[in-house]
């Protein structure tokens, strides 16, 4: 795994709501122990790799204070290990970890939404909660940290970081499902708003599987509205990557354990010794009613009367590990389970033989490895689950050439164990029909089973998953590097300015939607603010500027809003234009005959896409999907492109054109770049600014002469020569321009 390369970051922020250790007081003397967890057995693996990998010079952890703990303890053992608590209050925490992350977020991306609990207090506690790790971060981060925050209790923090850190390399991990849209937006909107754009601070999002990425990306474009493109978010700003990596396990280490500890030959010697020729049915979980426990206890009571050549000859010991015990839902669990335990082996013992045994605990280390190698069957049946290392260490644990595992098909990780036998958790024939197979499986096809899955876990360690988070953010931040290229900077400003006022005769080209007015919901309403009509004015009192509105919109609406400024206006593409006070002059002939073909199948998807509709121009019809659902109106406008396409093949007058959320069918012979170069090649001019935020400006940033101008409104990619990051950056820069002219000019 070591590499040579120059690590690309300097430190590594973990930032979890656990911290990796409990400091426990036995008798008097203080030990470090690591918690229980996925996560932390992940990192603790990562940071146990430090010298030989060098992934990261130092790692800082940033997790919860837990009351009267003593983190120097840990800290001086490693300087290049520290622990940063986050002292949050009694009373927020409860309501903040057991309240808005346990009682709500859990359930409900655990496909259990019976079990949320909704409650204003909890969501104010969980941004209070979030605010305090933000501090403690914001007061320690420094350039060239990752800053790599973990898991649904910090949903809200990645963009709280961004909003005080704008450079920052952000990661963000979801250890548990992302819920589809419809389990999602259960929520209150405003909090489902607040996650995602919380969640969207990040510049690199991971998920578990792709399943988890797909459903995340289709809840941002349906909830948030932005561009969604493969597996990347346009923000305004920046491009969010969002991918699946599957968290692998410290493959060796449970391998090796498995082969050669002697501590754990040891365990193992216990556990045969109390077996008596029976097979040994394992499982290990937190308690928790996603791990689906009294399903499995179900299923096992239904094998043993399905198959009752089992009875007297298999064992099965489930382990639960102590979990949120404080939580009513979770005692009433525990509550349940120990009375199925109960009734099953009240049931079925003799005196000689007990099928169930139950321990509610936490093993060591040795202990578990023992037991997962010398089970016939790892039986791990959650109901959902984000990934389940349980189930990685169980194969990777397989030494002694028996144990099998029966895996839930909704578990994470049973994408990358399709070799086990995957079941229903909530189909008990399946799971009894799983288990006798098990138990019954020839040894050599166990054999090239199990090497199969070895192999994989082997490869995509959690190193491997670590590297290639790690690696993922560094592209991401080169892509940003790439993207953002033309951003205007001050001095960039300046030089346009003095060019600006020292030119005797300047055109400012500023097309309408999108760059003189933002863009809304319905187009009638993007209509220019008292401000800007009276920016336009005082720019147009300038002698030496020629101001030039270049839209797509109809000249109707043009004339509407700009008759009376002393502006140009350039309506419906190029196809009309005007000077101030002067009548329309249009390059086609008036023939409307065209769209008599054209309608009805712009209709056909007007009916089919809610939320669409259609714009007639006296150039053009347009079909308007800013208010469908992004998903499907992108579609179904790729396949109206199509259609209009082969519909106007023999009308070589038309050209189909796809914009911003726009599908437009117009004549051709003209576009806004032959409109722009018209106007200029009438008169001379000495300064040629042009600003646009669309595809159809880029014909004007192609027309112009290079040594004009060119603002792309929006941080994307683009033949203009800069980039303006908004829409609200165009009337600070006009300011500026009117501001010049007025302090007269610069030599
Ligand atoms: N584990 C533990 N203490 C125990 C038994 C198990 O820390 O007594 C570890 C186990 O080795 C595994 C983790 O807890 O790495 C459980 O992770 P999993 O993904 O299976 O479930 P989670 O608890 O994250 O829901
Ligand atoms: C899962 C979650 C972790 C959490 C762990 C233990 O693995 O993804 O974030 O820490 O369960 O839960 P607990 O509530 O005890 O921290």
């Amino acid at each position: 795994m070591g590499s040579q390369l120059d690590p690309p970051f300097k430190r590594l922020i973990m930032v979890s709501y656990r911290m990796p250790y409990k400091i426990v007081d036995d008798g008097g003397k203080k030990t470090i122990e690591q918690s229980s967890g996925g996560l932390v057995s992940a990192i603790v693996s990562l940071s146990a790799s430090l010298d030989g990998d060098k992934l990261f010079r130092s790692i800082v952890w940033v997790g919860k204070a837990d009351e009267g703990e003593d983190y120097g303890v840990v800290n001086q053992a490693n300087s290049n290990f520290q622990l940063v608590p986050v002292a949050i209050d009694k009373q927020i925490d409860e309501k903040y970890y057991g309240g808005f992350c346990n009682d709500l977020l859990w359930p409900l991306f655990h496909y259990f939404p019976s079990l949320a609990v909704f409650d204003e207090s909890y969501f104010e506690n969980y941004q209070l909660a979030t605010a305090a790790f933000a501090d403690k971060i914001r007061s320690i981060a420094q350039p060239g940290d990752l800053i790599w925050v973990h898991d649904y209790q910090l949903f809200l923090l990645p963009m709280m970081l961004r909003n005080n850190l704008p450079g920052a390399n952000i990661g963000f991990f979801l250890h548990i499902p992302f819920p589809t849209f419809e389990l999602f937006r259960i929520m209150p909107r405003r909090w489902c708003e607040a996650i995602l754009r919380g969640m969207l601070g990040a510049d690199l999002i991971g998920f578990h599987t792709f399943d988890y990425c797909q459903y995340f990306l289709r809840t941002v474009s349906r909830m948030a509205g932005h561009e969604v493109a493969m597996n990347a978010v346009t923000l305004d700003d920046r491009v969010v990557r969002v991918d699946a990596f599957p968290l692998g396990i410290d493959y060796e280490k449970f391998h090796e354990a498995a082969r050669l500890s002697k501590t754990v030959a040891e365990e193992k010697t216990k556990i045969f010794s109390t077996l008596e020729n029976q097979k040994l049915i394992f499982s290990i979980d937190r308690l928790d009613y996603s791990k689906g426990l009294n399903h499995r206890l179900l299923a096992f009571e239904f094998f043993l009367d399905a198959y009752p050549q089992w009875v007297g000859k298999v064992v099965f010991n489930m382990v639960v590990i102590p979990s949120r015990d404080t939580l009513a839902s979770y005692q009433e669990m525990k509550r349940e389970l120990e009375a199925t335990v109960g009734r099953i082996n009240g049931k079925y013992s003799t005196i000689a033989w007990r099928p169930l045994v139950y321990q509610y605990k936490s093993l060591s280390f040795s202990e578990l490895v023992a037991l997962y190698d010398s089970s016939d069957v790892g039986l791990i049946t959650p109901i959902r689950d984000g990934m389940n290392l349980v189930a990685k260490e169980f194969i990777a644990s397989q030494s002694s050439g028996k144990g099998f595992l029966i895996l839930s098909e909704t578990a994470g990780a049973a994408a990358e164990l399709g070799e086990a036998l995957l079941i229903n958790p909530t189909d008990k024939q399946e799971v009894a029909d799983a288990l006798n197979r098990a138990l019954t499986l020839p040894a050599r096809e166990r054999d090239i089973l199990v090497s199969r899955m070895q192999e994989r876990l082997r490869r995509y360690t959690v190193f491997a998953w670590a590297r290639a988070i790690v690696d993922s953010v560094g592209a991401v931040k080169k892509e940003q590097e790439l993207r953002k290229v033309n951003v205007v900077t001050p001095s960039d400003e300046a030089d346009i300015i003095r060019k600006f006022a020292s030119a005797s005769r300047r055109a400012i080209f500023i097309d309408y939607d999108g760059t003189l007015v933002a863009l809304t919901r319905v187009p009638e309403l993007a209509v220019p603010s008292a401000a800007t009509m009276l920016q336009l004015e005082r720019l147009t009192a300038q002698p030496a500027t020629s101001v030039i509105l270049i839209s797509g919109r109809s000249k109707d609406f043009m004339e509407e809003w700009f008759g009376g400024v002393a502006v140009n206006c350039i309506a419906e593409h190029g196809a009309c234009q005007k000077g101030p006070g002067e009548p329309w002059q249009c390059v086609i002939d008036s023939d409307q005959g065209w769209k008599t073909a054209i309608v009805p199948v712009l209709e056909k998807y007007v009916d089919r896409c809610n939320g669409s509709f259609i714009e007639e121009k006296f150039s053009s019809l347009a079909w308007h999907y800013r208010n469908a659902p992004y998903e499907i109106a992108t579609v179904q406008a790729k396949e109206l492109s199509e259609e209009l396409r082969s519909a106007a093949a023999h009308e070589n007058r038309l050209h189909v054109l796809e914009g911003s959320r726009v599908v437009e069918v117009k004549r051709t012979g003209y576009d806004k770049g032959t409109a722009a170069l018209k106007f200029i090649s009438e008169k001379t001019f000495d300064c040629i600014i042009a600003m646009g935020d669309d595809k159809t400006d880029e014909d004007i940033f192609r027309s112009l002469p290079t040594d004009a101008i060119t603002l792309k409104v929006g941080l994307k990619t683009t033949l203009a020569r800069y980039n303006l990051r908004n829409q609200f950056e165009v009337g600070r820069f006009l300011e500026r321009l009117i501001e010049s002219d007025k302090a007269g000019r610069i030599a």
